[in-house]
C-alpha cells in the first residue's frame, strides 16, 4: 500500500483502510500466516478464539475488509475495527478501547519478515486480537481496560497499566481443566510462541495476581520468561472492574519490579520454568525491557 503521511489522519488518528489498494501478493501473505496459524492452533487455543474467527468468517481468504469484518463485530459485541497509521499516542488508544474501537495497522507484513517483526502488522492486530473482540465477556474486559487507561493517564500509572494489557490481552495464558491454553494475540499470531508458551520448558506459568502481574517487567524483544495464567474471562473482567486501581498504584509506586523471571513464595506456579532458552540467547539479561 502508498505510505500516507502522518498529518493526513483526523484527531483521533484513524485513517481509510482502502482495502482495494492492497496487491495479490500481500492478500496471499495474509493466507499464508492464516493458514499456518489455522493449522497449528486447535488443541492450543482458547475455543472462544476459534469461535471469533468463525463468527467473523474470518478464514475468508485475503485480508479482511473492515466494512465486511466490522458489519458481523458490531452485531456479536457492538466492537468495530479501525485503521491506523502506526502506534498511536497511549490516551488515543485508552479512548479507542473505552468506545468499543480496537485499531489496527492496515499494513501487512514482508515475506522476509515472516516470523518476525517490529511494529504490529494488520495480521497480528486482526488475526490476533479481534476473534476475542467477539467474546461478549472478553469484548466487555477490552472495553473496561480502555476506561482504566484513561484513568491511569491521569494518575500517572500507564506503565503499571500497560503490564496489564501486556500479560493477558497480548501475552496471556487460560487454564482449561489441567491443560493450558492459549488466547493472547502476541502469542496466538505468533507461529513459534504459539508453541513455545505451551509445551517449552523454559518459560515460569504461573498463576494470574494483579498486584505481583503489575510489578513484574517484561519483555518486547523475545519470547516471554513468563506467563500468567486467568482461570476465565470473567474472572479476569470481575478483578479488573471490580479493583480500585488508584491506591494500588499508590502503594506499587514505593516498591521494587521483579525481574522478568522470578518466583515469588506466594506465586500458583503452574509450570516452574528452567528458563534455559532464555540463558541461551545473546540478548538474555537478568531482567530488562520495557
Ligand atoms: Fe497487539
Amino acid at each position: 500500500m502508498g505510505e500516507i503521511s502522518l498529518d493526513m489522519h483526523k484527531g483521533d488518528w484513524t485513517v481509510p483502510q482502502e482495502w482495494h489498494l492492497y496487491r495479490a501478493d500481500e492478500h496471499a501473505m495474509w493466507d499464508r500466516l492464516f493458514e499456518r496459524q489455522a493449522r497449528l492452533l486447535p488443541g492450543r487455543v482458547a475455543p472462544a478464539f476459534l469461535e471469533g474467527l468463525d463468527i467473523l468468517r474470518l478464514s475468508k481468504p485475503g485480508i479482511p475488509d473492515f466494512a465486511e469484518l466490522n458489519a458481523r463485530l458490531m452485531d456479536a459485541t457492538g466492537w468495530q475495527v479501525v485503521a491506523v497509521p502506526g502506534l498511536v499516542p497511549d490516551a488515543v488508544f485508552f479512548d479507542h478501547l473505552a468506545n468499543r474501537r480496537f485499531v489496527a495497522g492496515r499494513f501487512i507484513r514482508r515475506p522476509d519478515q515472516i516470523d518476525y517483526l517490529e511494529e504490529p502488522d494488520i495480521f497480528h492486530d486482526v488475526f490476533g486480537h479481534v476473534p476475542l473482540l467477539a467474546n461478549p465477556v472478553f469484548a466487555d474486559y477490552m472495553a473496561a481496560y480502555g476506561r482504566g487507561g484513561q484513568r491511569a493517564v491521569k494518575l500517572g500509572a500507564i506503565e503499571r497499566l500497560a503490564r496489564l494489557y501486556w500479560y493477558t490481552v497480548e501475552f496471556g495464558l487460560l487454564r482449561s481443566g489441567d491443560s493450558l491454553q492459549i488466547y493472547g494475540a502476541g502469542i496466538v499470531s505468533s507461529f513459534s510462541e504459539s508453541v513455545f508458551a505451551l509445551d517449552d520448558p523454559s518459560p515460569n506459568r504461573i498463576g494470574f495476581d494483579l498486584k505481583r502481574l503489575m510489578q513484574t517487567r517484561y519483555r518486547i524483544d523475545d519470547f516471554q520468561q513468563t506467563y500468567f495464567v486467568i482461570d476465565s474471562f470473567e474472572d479476569l473482567l470481575a478483578q479488573t472492574i471490580g479493583t480500585d486501581f488508584a491506591p494500588l498504584y499508590q502503594e506499587l509506586a514505593g516498591s521494587t519490579d521483579l525481574d522478568v523471571a522470578t518466583i515469588l513464595p506466594g506465586d500458583t506456579v503452574f509450570h516452574l520454568g528452567t528458563q534455559a532458552y532464555a540463558r541461551s540467547r545473546p540478548t538474555h539479561s537478568s531482567g530488562s525491557s520495557e
